[in-house]
């Protein structure tokens, strides 16, 4: 068996209920796959900010690139000032890992009720590409005569010919592996004139090595709109980290909701860890209760599986949760979270 170091950051709000759902899966499915797991769990979040004062210290950074993955449940606290932990650790991490690739697939599950009529589970399948580094994220800009009438907050978007390439050649990768094939850009080039050009430009030139994936371009307004009305027209998506958070949290909506959906921070050429974690947060106003969908983080421990080479762990995984989606929908019982991760889990440990 190899032996694989993770990193589990449970977080804040409901990170820690989802995690351990997560973990539950992972350690059922790991063993027939020949794979063991030295977990480490780190104490990051609201607690340790409200204890110490730390968001991430250097010395625990320092531990964390030493792991082969992360798995994170979420962070953000009403008791912590908004940002703080967010930037402080998650987009610190991010940033860090070079986890240029935010994978975010976007899937309907037979069984699951979505809120567009008229639409079946071959119309909901797509593969958000966001880029994870730069964009309005990466800190730049600042707040000039702050207090005053005249104050001025900028908020800089960073794309970098290197940033966006990186990206770009990853989604036109995981497009020319698909059977449809297409990649759309989705950006707003008719008013990000800088920006949307090196994105345009960049896919022509990188598109040009794939000449058997066809490429389509949105305005990331219209977008949205098609998400909605015709979501079978897209495939692969790549976009920038702001307008791919906003289009995720979309796509989940349209996809059975956000206890659904899963995303890998991913750095391609595995030279840091890669971090797995559901796309919502820590959801204050359910924490506590057991009311959590832990779905988005075990399909996300499935993505981790995948990333980590254990494809068919990571396909008995999905099977186990789409087994599970299509169960809810004949029963409408209420469950828990752990009552979730136990059927799933037994569901796992069924396949044999
Ligand atoms: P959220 O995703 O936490 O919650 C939005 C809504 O979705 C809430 O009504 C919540 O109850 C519901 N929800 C979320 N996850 C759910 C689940 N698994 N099962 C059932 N319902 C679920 O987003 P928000 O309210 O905008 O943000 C709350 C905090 O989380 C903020 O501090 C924010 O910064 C942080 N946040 C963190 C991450 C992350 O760690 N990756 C992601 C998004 C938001
Ligand atoms: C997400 C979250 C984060 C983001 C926040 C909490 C920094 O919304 O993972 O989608 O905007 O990337
Ligand atoms: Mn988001």
């Amino acid at each position: 068996a190899r032996t694989v170091k993770l990193a589990v950051i449970p977080g804040d709000g409901i990170g820690p209920e989802v995690v351990a759902e997560g973990l539950k899966v992972l350690s059922t499915v790991a063993p027939a796959h020949g794979l063991a797991l030295d977990t480490t769990e780190y104490e990051l979040g609201a607690k340790r900010w409200h204890a110490t004062g730390e968001t991430l210290p250097d010395a625990v950074e320092e531990e964390l690139r030493g792991q082969e993955a992360i798995l994170l449940g979420a962070v953000g606290d009403p008791t912590v000032p908004s940002g703080v932990l967010e930037r402080g650790l998650l987009l610190r991490l991010r940033f860090s890992f070079a986890h240029y690739v935010n994978l975010r697939p976007v899937r309907l599950y037979p069984g699951v009720r979505t809120p567009l009529a008229g639409v079946a589970p071959e119309d909901i399948d797509m593969l958000v590409v966001r880029e994870g580094t730069e964009g309005p994220y990466a800190g730049a800009g600042g707040v000039l005569r702050k207090g005053t009438p005249g104050e001025i907050a900028t908020q800089d978007s960073v794309n970098t010919r290197f940033g966006v390439e990186r990206v770009v050649r990853y989604a036109f990768a995981k497009a020319a592996e698909r059977p449809r094939k297409k990649l759309t850009l989705v950006h707003k080039d008719n008013v990000l004139t800088f920006a949307g050009e090196l994105w345009q430009r960049v896919v022509r030139e990188v598109g040009a090595e794939y000449p058997q994936v066809t490429t389509d371009y949105l305005h990331v307004d219209a977008a949205t709109m098609f998400f909605v009305t015709q979501p079978e027209r897209f495939d692969v998506v790549v976009t920038d980290n702001l307008f791919g958070d906003i289009i995720t949290d979309l796509g989940a909506a349209v996809a059975g909701g956000i206890g659904l959906a899963s995303s890998g921070n991913v750095n391609p050429e595995a030279e840091f860890p890669s971090m797995f974690e559901p796309v919502h947060g820590s959801a204050p106003d359910i924490a506590g209760q057991g009311k959590a969908d832990p779905t988005a983080t075990i399909l996300s421990v499935a993505l981790l599986l995948e990333h980590l080479g254990y494809a068919k762990a990571a396909a008995q995984v999905e099977t186990a949760v789409a087994e599970d989606l299509r169960a809810r929908a004949d029963s409408g019982a209420v469950r828990s979270t752990s009552q979730i991760g136990d059927d799933i889990a037994r569901r796992v440990a069924e396949q044999g």
